[in-house]
């Protein structure tokens, strides 16, 4: 499995090296195959600015390796944004979140002028639904969001002893039937109290970069 995830890292920074320009800043996301992407940009540090990160463990691994992270709020553009995912449909729609870092890095992807999915092969699906679809939400509203994804045909469970970045709570939606991945993603996040969820659909990747 390492092996597949350090190809495909290689691969993302084979796709982005030779566009690298001193005053770019990237968008990271999180995850063991990003911590492989880190890797093998720490050769290329002094070839770019500078980091947007998607989350605290992020931050944490780029600031270790002398790479320096930027609060968004700061940056005005961001030309890559490289992250992994836990499932790749045939159209490129996704779920992330396996990490509970989804909030931030759907921010963040949304802010890069390209947004580079990066996978092992085992990601891929036909279609989205297998892995339990993470939902972020006010730690106030659990109970009631959980009945609403309930009665939208899901089996909501609540991720104990976690908490995200920004101080909320992670509900899991088991056996969620997702054929429209567009419509789906939009209204959970309709729902009062849902901070977002983990449907990459509205802004889908521009590549997908899979393991040999
Ligand atoms: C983090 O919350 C997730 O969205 C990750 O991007 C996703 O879980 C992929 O992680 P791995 O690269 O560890 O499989």
């Amino acid at each position: 499995m390492s092996a597949s995830k350090i190809s495909v890292a290689k691969k993302a920074m084979s796709h982005i090296k030779n566009k690298l320009t001193n005053n770019m800043v990237l968008g990271i996301g999180t995850g063991s195959t990003v911590n492989y992407f880190i890797d093998e940009l720490v050769d290329y540090k002094n070839y770019f600015y500078g980091a947007v990160s998607s989350s605290e463990a992020t931050s944490k691994l780029l600031i270790e390796n002398s790479i320096q992270v930027f609060n968004l709020n700061d940056v005005n553009e961001i030309m890559f944004y490289i992250d992994g995912a836990d499932e790749v449909s045939d159209e490129q729609f996704l779920i992330k979140g396996g990490g509970g870092a989804h909030t931030r890095e759907k921010i963040v992807a949304s802010a890069a002028n390209e947004f580079i999915c990066i996978v092992d092969k085992s990601k891929l699906v036909a279609e989205l639904g297998d892995f339990p679809l993470p939902v972020e939400v006010i730690p106030e509203s659990r109970s009631l969001v959980s009945r609403k994804l309930l009665a939208m045909g899901g089996i909501p469970k609540y991720r104990e002893n976690f908490i995200t970045d920004q101080g909320n709570q992670i509900i899991d939606i088991h056996s969620l039937k997702i054929t429209n991945p567009v419509d789906l993603e939009k209204n959970i996040n309709s729902i009062a109290g849902v901070v977002d969820n983990g449907i990459f659909a509205v802004n889908k990747p521009d590549v997908v970069l899979v393991s040999d």
